[in-house]
């Protein structure tokens, strides 16, 4: 069939991230630092980002060679201006098989609350809202905007009414900025639908300074939440999937823990990235990618651009995290979340 073969290491390509926008109206601190985006840093101009037409065609070559799913962003992909057209279009799209894309969205939530209904219409699937702490104070301290958190909760509270889940709430976690509100969060969540994903903080790009240091480890969150509200594995509920799941066993509730830093996930991973640019990615922390842009801009055919799209992915070695330990830190150029897409 079109689909294309495992890469070389046995994986077949499912999911496609694609960044619809570098931009951000909040300043995370562990990704969009102030001090580096500040006033005059040197956002994408607008030729330089994909077309919706584009991002379509792309899209509908990938679904051909085995995509199933498509997630949405940025940056904050809501900044992306019409951005339910794009997503209109790509609800069009169908696999060899016939299916829709499954067609999910990753956001800070803050518009969420004006645009849930309007996503929802235009075939948007799920969302998944980043929310990294039910403390005012601390809240506001990492997303650096002193941006409300009464107004994420709204959002969630929208998409929710809007039918766009089962929603996500992913809290990114760094040690001694917000992992006091580990178990806070899990609480708050265990009697709602959302389901609550702790991540580790990962050294993605080079801006935001990571260290070994500042990561609270899968394990100790387990242990940290099981203490109060005894926790027990669960299966995963589809290969490949980020987030190993952790039920209460009083069976009330999930929780997920994406855990990229101490437990690696790449020998199940089946994603590729799309840059806000165009640029082919296939792994998150890629030092280089394939410039489809390019390609799409010279009027290629569709035999041409999935053929170089089978060619990258028969390529495919990455397995950055699973090597992370045996790299000197530092040494490796890394592209910024915002640009290739979390
Ligand atoms: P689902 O498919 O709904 O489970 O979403 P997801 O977990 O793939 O996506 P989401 O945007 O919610 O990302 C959650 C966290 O996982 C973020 O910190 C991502 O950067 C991280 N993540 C997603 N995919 C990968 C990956 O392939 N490798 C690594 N290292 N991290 C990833
Ligand atoms: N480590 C882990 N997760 C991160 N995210 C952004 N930067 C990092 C990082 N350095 C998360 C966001 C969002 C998801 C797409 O990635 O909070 O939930
Ligand atoms: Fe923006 Fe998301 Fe990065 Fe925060 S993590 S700065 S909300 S793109
Ligand atoms: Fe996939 Fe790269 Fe993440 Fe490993 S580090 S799971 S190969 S994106």
């Amino acid at each position: 069939g079109p689909q294309f073969e495992v890469d070389r290491r046995g994986r077949h390509l499912r999911d496609l991230r694609i960044s619809v926008t570098d931009r951000c109206n909040f300043r995370c601190v562990y990704c969009m630092p102030k001090e580096i985006f500040g006033r005059d840093y040197a956002f994408l101009e607008r030729d330089e980002l994909l077309t919706f037409e584009e991002i379509a065609r792309l899209a509908r070559a990938a679904a051909r060679g085995g995509v199933q799913k498509i997630r949405l962003t940025g940056g904050e992909p809501l900044l992306r201006r019409g951005i339910e057209t794009l997503i209109a279009m790509l609800a069009e799209i169908r696999t060899p098989q016939g299916a829709p894309l499954d067609i999910a969205l990753t956001t800070n939530g803050s518009a969420l609350a004006v645009k849930a209904e309007a996503l929802k219409a235009a075939g948007l699937d799920r969302v998944t809202v980043s929310i990294d702490s039910l403390d005012e104070q601390t809240f506001q301290s990492m997303n650096d905007v002193a941006f409300p958190l009464a107004r994420v909760l709204d959002g969630l509270e929208a998409a929710h009414q809007a039918g766009l889940g089962p929603i996500k709430v992913n809290m990114v976690v760094k040690k001694g900025l917000n992992d006091h509100d580990i178990v806070p969060m899990a609480r708050y969540f265990k009697n709602t639908p959302y389901v609550l994903r702790f991540i580790e903080y990962m050294d993605v790009g080079s801006t935001n300074g990571w260290r070994l240091d500042d990561v609270v480890t899968a394990d100790e969150i387990i242990t940290r939440i099981s203490a109060e509200m005894p926790l027990e594995p669960l299966d995963p509920s589809a290969s490949g999937e980020t987030a190993s799941r952790w039920g209460y066993r009083d069976g009330i509730g999930e929780i997920g823990v994406i855990a990229s830093v101490t437990k690696a996930f790449c020998s199940t991973c089946t994603r590729a990235r799309i840059s806000t640019e165009g640029q082919l990615f296939t792994c998150l922390f890629a030092d280089a990618g394939y410039d489809l842009r390019a390609l799409l801009r010279a009027h290629c055919t569709d035999d041409e651009l999935d053929g170089a799209l089978r060619g990258i992915w028969s390529n495919r070695a990455d397995n950055y995290s699973e090597q992370r330990s045996n790299l000197t830190p530092g040494t490796r150029r890394k592209i910024e979340m915002s640009y290739i897409g979390g």
